[in-house]
């Protein structure tokens, strides 16, 4: 194959010079060179249609429904926003070890039947691909596996199938480069390349980046502008519990979740997420309170806790895991505003039981209600539920969707849910008891008052 022109661009500033060196002269980064290769005659990423200047009039564009293919795993659909959308190309990160893989072969078991389904696994060898095909109790199908990683090699195959899975974008390497697979560089130029022929096909391509460990370089920031779809894994390592969230998505909504747990044969799906993140709750302790959240087109309950423990710092520690930490800075400054409430001397730790993200300002009350709990040392009740907007003036505000939060949590059996004034409503069929406040003094003198 010819090589086009090298040069070398910074990660930092994008400026491009003609020789490596380890500092870049226009900026000074250190290290943020990478090699780049111009070929001279770059396909287009799509291939003009329209007319002879490639211009069309978007009256004149046709605008066929966009055909979805279901997955099979109908968590995966929902984080899709419906299922598979054949030419758009998915991006699936996380930390490793979360299970990437393992949801991909998943994938590529339920699909091989119906469509063309290949497997590239740059990674790990087909001997490794078997044994987790065995766990996971599949390894009698007939799945096409290419074991390797040049990029060369893909593409001469990627047009013969309609869904290939990618493990992953940073094990490949392209002949057209000569720097280490994972670099900048290669990672670039292998998924334009994949791109390029995914959309030109009509296939669909799951592309598995990792996170690297400093967060960003090649990893899957610098592939998120190019995808249709980014999800990404989330969950701690002593659960089993998996949330994938879409963070970009031209095919439907982002901040949709779907939860799974990691058992011994794969991923399974979770139908009843609300329970399985409260079914550990504990009774009777503070600073434990239920909050009714919406996360994409679902409405979630799960566990807020928080622990005040007296400090022996000058500058207390603020903790907080799951959930906004600014958020939290602000809340506590509405606290000491708006009540008597003291908590400047305490060190502050919050967490989200179960290991998921809370994307949501409706998680103010819950995360108010648990430190205000946990440092009056009064449990908050069990039998409640709440969620609501805090404003800096320490008014209660109205978030979307109460109505679908407060039959999810009469759904779960709790009786008295906990509103933004401007949120109830007189839900008849519905058996909970529903209770409106409007103010931060307010929620401080209900908790008070209402012990478990
Ligand atoms: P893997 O899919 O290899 O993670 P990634 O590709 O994101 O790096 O998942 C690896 C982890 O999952 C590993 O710790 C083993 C565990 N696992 C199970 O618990 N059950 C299973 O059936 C499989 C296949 C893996
Ligand atoms: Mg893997």
């Amino acid at each position: 194959m010819q090589r086009g022109k090298v040069s070398f661009r910074c990660s930092e500033c994008l400026s491009v010079s003609l020789q490596w060196s380890g500092q870049c002269s226009s900026c000074s980064a250190w290290n943020s060179l990478s090699e780049v290769v111009e070929t001279r005659h770059q396909a287009a990423i799509f291939s003009p249609k329209g007319g002879p200047s490639g211009i069309s009039k978007i009256c004149d564009i046709s605008h066929e429904n966009i055909q979805r293919r279901q997955t099979g795993i109908s968590e995966l659909d929902r984080v899709l926003g419906g299922g598979l959308v054949l030419g758009s190309v998915i991006l699936l990160s996380g930390d490793p070890g979360i299970g990437k893989s393992t949801l991909a072969l998943q994938l590529a078991a339920k699909q091989h039947e119906e469509i063309d389904t290949l497997y590239v696994t740059g990674e790990e060898s087909s001997q490794q691909l078997v044994l987790r095909a065995k766990r996971l109790g599949i390894s009698n199908l007939p799945i096409d596996v290419l074991a390797g990683n040049s990029l060369q090699s893909i593409l001469e195959h990627i047009s013969e199938y309609k869904l290939v899975v990618i493990d992953s974008i940073q094990a490949l390497s392209s002949g057209n480069l000569t720097s280490l697979p994972g670099s900048v560089a290669q990672v670039r130029e292998s998924a334009e390349a994949i791109l390029r022929y995914a959309k030109n096909s009509e296939c669909c391509v799951l592309m598995i980046g990792h996170v690297t460990k400093e967060g960003t370089l090649a990893g899957p920031k610098l592939l998120e502008h190019m995808v249709d779809t980014v999800l990404y894994f989330e969950g701690d390592d002593a659960s089993r519990l998996r949330m994938i969230r879409s963070y970009k998505n031209r095919f439907g909504n982002v901040n949709e979740v779907g939860v799974f747990a990691m058992t011994g044969s794969g991923l399974q799906e979770v139908g009843n997420p609300s329970e399985m993140f409260l079914s550990r709750r504990v009774s009777d302790v503070p600073g434990s309170v239920v909050l009714a959240t919406h996360q994409g087109t679902r409405p979630l309950l799960v566990e807020v806790q928080a622990l005040l423990d007296a400090s022996s710092l000058g500058n207390p520690r603020r903790l907080c895991v799951g959930l906004d930490a600014q958020r939290l800075m602000m809340l506590l400054a509405v606290l000491n505003r708006q009540s008597d409430v003291l908590v400047g001397a305490y060190d502050i730790f919050v967490n989200v039981v179960g290991g998921i993200r809370i994307v949501d300002s409706g998680a103010d009350v819950a995360l108010l209600a648990a430190i205000i709990s946990s440092v009056l040392d009064k449990p908050f009740p069990r039998d409640v539920v709440c969620f609501g907007e805090i404003g800096l003036g320490g008014e209660i505000r109205p978030v979307q969707r109460g109505e679908d939060r407060i039959r999810e949590a009469s759904k779960l059996g709790y009786e008295r849910v906990l509103v933004p004034k401007d949120n109830y409503t007189a839900l008849e069929t519905i058996e909970a008891q529903i209770i409106d406040i409007v103010s931060v003094s307010e929620l401080v003198q209900w908790v008070e008052q209402n012990p478990s």
